[in-house]
């Protein structure tokens, strides 16, 4: 006997008890031995190490994913699934690189929060302004970690100043340490004054020992440091640098806590946090603007599709991020797009390429739906009450290239592989319906372009030469302001599979002229979040 439908009031509880959250960092910066210890004082581990073995030998599995590893990077996004404090925490992998940012973003689209971990030697670095701005379109709200504090680096204040200034967000420290980077003792607990002093465990593998030290022992223990530490406090204390709920949630403030990943320092304050600050799946609002409540029937929508995670088996995965409703695997839903009745007898929860079998799940869940090569990114998927949710906006693409195949004969093999990644949102695709028949390859990094040609040729057969063109930025036109183009040159005109025209241009300074110049002409920026015309 299958076990009763849960009622609202259950599907509410649930739903409350939810914590699904992305990390974003540079690469290098903690982010793999930071959710190693998640998983460890979660108690999903019992020692750390296991989240890189799952990762070398879900690398293994797939030609892709070894270019991964040779060059370090993280190309994949997976969904983690832990309970910790009775709460069921959700975390999107995101990758670290600035190429893939268009993934990052679309990972962002299914979070309710993200977690910003910073290597305190290193401070803000390009890349992780890239991931934050892109955070910042969102207004998800942030945490921010600054790890490896455990050795030399740089002064906490100073690093505080860096972020207001940079990212235009007021982080707002919880924890503060006492000792200075590479000579780091514990924290103070902003909230409540205490000194949490740490002690190292061989390796980190086990959770770090804290101890409760009043003011007056730790004054006497920690002399100077602590006396630093707590003019520091004063200093936060008088600048208003408290956590704010309110200005946290709207993403203009961040509550930062210091510690290490790897000796496991200021772990548990940053869990803890995850659970008592960030906020619960809420209401989500649909593509007119209307929220789909938690307890509806279930809804749902794609923000990642991935094919080929294992070689031996030509799979295709769409990873759902549940809005509404209790998700049961089995249960027949609707794919918005085309009103066609999709059965879920695939779903499975994943990790990298390790999958298991899910039964149901919650708003906040994420499922991965396997074979599911019917549904796009974007794709909105709904029981009973019909719902479509907004597509997920791309980023402006700034590189663009002609892409051919090296041997005509693998024709059929390109093209299969050509509709595969721009399905999965490897790159976009353009073509100029009434000219040049060589597809245009459009990306935010160089990167994807190399991911494209490396999956075309191991996993299609299909090897591909890639031309650069001259162009360096897209507005999305219309046919009546791509009538007026031809005569000025340095502009090229292509088609979306969707019909959605872009406009590439070799220069910003004649865009710019011509959005001077004529101000009735469409000449739209590529990023509009919740626009009509880029429904899936
Ligand atoms: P990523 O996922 O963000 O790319 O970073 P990852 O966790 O893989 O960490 C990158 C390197 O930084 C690793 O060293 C890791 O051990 C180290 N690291 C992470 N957190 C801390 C910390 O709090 N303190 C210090 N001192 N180091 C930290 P590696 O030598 O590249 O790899 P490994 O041989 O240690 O695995």
């Amino acid at each position: 006997m299958s076990p009763p439908t849960p009622g609202r009031g259950e599907i509410t509880r649930e739903a409350a008890r939810r914590r699904t959250f992305a990390i974003i960092s540079h690469p290098d910066a903690g982010k793999t031995t930071l959710t190693e210890k998640f998983l460890l004082y979660a108690g999903a581990v019992a020692e750390a190490g296991a989240v890189k073995a799952r990762a070398g030998s879900r690398r293994a599995t797939s030609d892709w994913m070894a270019m991964e590893q040779q060059r370090g990077i993280s190309i994949t996004s997976t969904a983690l699934q832990f309970t910790y404090r009775d709460h069921v925490i959700n975390l999107l992998d995101t990758p670290g690189h600035r190429d893939f940012s268009e993934d990052t973003y679309r990972v962002l689209a299914a979070a309710d929060a993200a977690v910003m971990v910073l290597d305190a030697a290193k401070g803000i670095e390009a890349q992780t302004l890239k991931l934050f701005e892109v955070c910042r379109t969102r207004r998800l709200p942030v945490l921010t970690f600054l790890n490896k504090f455990d050795r030399p680096g740089r002064d906490a204040l100073e690093l505080l100043d860096q972020l207001e200034a940079q990212l235009d967000l007021r982080p707002t420290p919880v924890t503060w340490p006492v000792g200075i980077a590479g000579d780091f003792r514990g924290v103070i607990d902003r909230r409540t004054g205490d000194f949490v002093r740490f002690t190292r465990t061989a390796h980190g593998a086990t959770a770090a020992e804290e101890e409760q030290v009043s003011a007056e022992q730790a004054r006497e223990e920690e002399g100077d440091a602590w006396e630093a530490a707590v003019e520091e406090c004063e200093l936060l204390e008088a600048d208003g640098g408290n956590v704010d709920v309110p200005s946290f949630l709207d993403a203009t403030t961040s509550p930062l806590f210091v510690g290490s990943a790897l000796t496991n320092f200021g772990v548990r304050h940053l869990l803890d946090a995850i659970v008592d600050l960030a906020p619960p799946p809420t209401a989500r609002a649909d593509a007119g603007g209307t929220p789909r409540p938690i307890d509806a029937p279930f809804s749902g929508f794609v923000f990642k599709i991935q094919a080929n995670m294992d070689p031996a088996h030509r799979d295709h995965v769409a990873f759902v991020r549940v809005c509404s409703g209790h998700f049961e695997r089995g249960m027949t839903v609707t794919h918005a797009a085309t009103r066609k009745a999709f059965s879920t007898k695939y779903a499975a929860s994943m990790f990298g390429s390790d999958r298991d079998t899910i039964d149901d799940a919650y708003p906040g869940d994420v499922i991965g739906l396997v074979n599911a090569s019917e549904l796009g990114i974007g794709s909105s998927l709904y029981e009973s009450d019909p719902v479509r949710f907004p597509a997920i906006a791309t980023l402006a693409p700034e590189l663009f290239a002609r892409v051919r195949a090296k041997d005509s004969g693998r024709y059929k093999q390109f093209h299969r592989g050509l509709d595969q990644m721009e399905q999965e949102g490897v790159v976009h695709v353009l073509r100029d319906p009434n000219g040049d028949p060589t597809p245009v390859l459009a990306a935010v990094g160089q990167m994807q372009f190399e991911v494209f040609a490396h999956r075309l040729e191991h996993e299609f057969g299909a090897a591909i030469s890639l031309s650069p063109t001259p162009h360096t930025v897209a507005r999305r036109t219309d046919a009546d302001t791509a009538a007026q183009f031809p005569s000025l040159g340095g502009i090229l005109v292509l088609t979306q599979k969707d019909g959605t025209m872009l406009a590439l241009f070799e220069s910003p300074w004649l865009l710019q002229r011509l959005e001077t110049e004529h101000p009735d002409w469409m000449l739209d920026p590529i990023l509009v979040e919740g626009d009509e015309r880029l429904r899936p």
